[in-house]
């Protein structure tokens, strides 16, 4: 339970809020690189953090973030002529390159000085696994580039899929670290059994977020842990096989765009793997063509099936692992009430993410270092294995989630 003042505090993203201001530390995802596939493409709306912007690819191949608004008269740069290195608004030409330069401003009398004093607000971009970076803080704080195990691996071996939610990414990440909804959301799909729940719940404070340990006794006198990580700002890799990593990206208080990559770090993934994770027992849900919404959404009740529901196969009677997770989500409606819920011991991580983010959002107020910053910190993949009944959640923990770590219990 939070207090509403809490509530809103970390839900509320955009300019000028303190969460928005803490996330604007971070490099985040502005969109797929494959949405803007090549130089002088077409520009692609993004919604981030409350902002609309127009992301485009620039002559020499170069990935460029925009504010929608034209300086001149805030036409929508969406429209413009992407061309010779710059967006050229349609409204009356004026020109801007990936820096926010405007580089030509035809409208106006030869000699007028109005072209040095225009910039538009530009954010720095990199790419990274198939995903355009952006950068929105203070140029002075702009932190090393993002750099993690899934992004570097080739193709073959990862699957990556996005997908709009209609609340707010709070919601999407607190699902993410929700530890004993998979006996029950997933049933029919996954561990639908509800003796193979978890027992044990831990959270162990890393320097890039944390890890949260949940354990299940088994009779061989081995617990059964899943090794969830969180890094910074909202990024979760999974005890799975394949690893699946997620990303909660803020669109604005009541929209959020999910990432999700599947990968194997030790192999290409199979025909059999990639079949499994696009079934609809899989997490990459299906979308309507040309957009982000899943065909299976809030306005049609997730296509939910009563019969299938009815007939046990299914706990839910909705299809796919990922409309399960995210429509539930949803149901809670665009912002959770937080003040009226009631927490168990199985929301162990969840009350350890709220602490984790209500923590850093102090210490970013008080000038302090953030976690998540630096890459050497978060070399880590989520890991499931097994350890002697009785050992510590934190006496394996750090060997398991290593990059070095090869061990796929399946
Ligand atoms: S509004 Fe864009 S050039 Fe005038
Ligand atoms: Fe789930």
């Amino acid at each position: 339970m939070l207090s509403r003042e809490e509530n809103e505090l970390l839900t509320q993203v955009g300019p000028g809020t303190p969460m928005g201001a803490l996330m604007r530390r971070y490099w985040i995802p502005a969109t797929l690189s494959n949405l803007i596939p090549k130089p002088d493409c077409p520009p692609v709306r993004v919604r981030l953090l409350g902002e609309n912007l127009v992301a485009f690819r620039d002559s020499e191949g170069r990935p460029g973030l925009l504010d929608e608004r034209c300086p001149h008269r805030t036409a929508s740069l969406f429209f413009g002529r992407n061309e010779e290195c710059g967006l050229r608004c349609v409204y009356h030409g004026w020109k801007f390159d990936i820096d926010g330069n405007c580089v030509d401003l035809p409208s106006e009398p030869p000699g007028s000085t109005l072209q040095r004093k225009v910039t538009a607000t530009a954010y720095p971009c990199v790419e990274h696994g198939g995903i355009v970076w952006c950068y929105m803080g203070p140029p002075e704080h702009k932190p090393t580039k993002p750099d993690f195990e899934w992004a570097r691996l080739p193709e073959s071996h990862k699957l990556m899929s996005r997908q709009s939610m209609d609340c707010n990414w709070l919601q999407g990440i607190e699902g993410g670290f929700d530890s004993s909804h998979l006996a029950f959301l997933h049933g029919g799909v996954v561990e639908g059994d509800i003796t193979r729940r978890p027992t044990i719940y831990e959270v162990i404070p890393t320097d890039y977020g944390f890890v949260a340990g949940s354990g299940r006794e088994r009779e061989d006198d081995l617990t059964f842990w899943s090794a969830n990580v969180m890094i910074m700002p909202f990024q979760k890799s999974i005890a799975s096989v394949p690893v699946g990593v997620h990303l909660w990206v803020p669109m604005d208080d009541e929209n959020t765009m999910q990432y999700v990559i599947d990968f194997r770090h030790d192999r290409a993934l199979t025909d059999e793997d990639i079949a499994r994770e696009t079934s609809w027992n899989g997490i990459h849900s299906e979308n309507i063509p040309g957009t982000d919404r899943p065909i299976r959404n809030k306005d049609n009740d997730y296509l939910i099936d009563r019969d299938l529901q009815a007939s046990g196969t299914s706990w839910t009677g909705i299809k796919g692992l990922g409309t399960q997770d995210n429509g539930i989500q949803e149901t809670m409606g665009p912002i959770a009430d937080r003040t009226v819920e009631r927490l168990g011991l199985s929301d162990t991580a969840i009350i350890g993410l709220r602490k984790l983010y209500l923590q850093t959002l102090k210490d970013h107020a008080a000038g302090k270092s953030l976690p998540g910053l630096d890459p050497t910190s978060y070399q880590v993949r989520g890991s499931r294995y097994t350890a002697p009944k009785g050992a510590a959640f934190s006496a394996n923990m750090a060997r398991q989630i290593s990059l070095e770590a090869d061990l796929y219990e399946e």
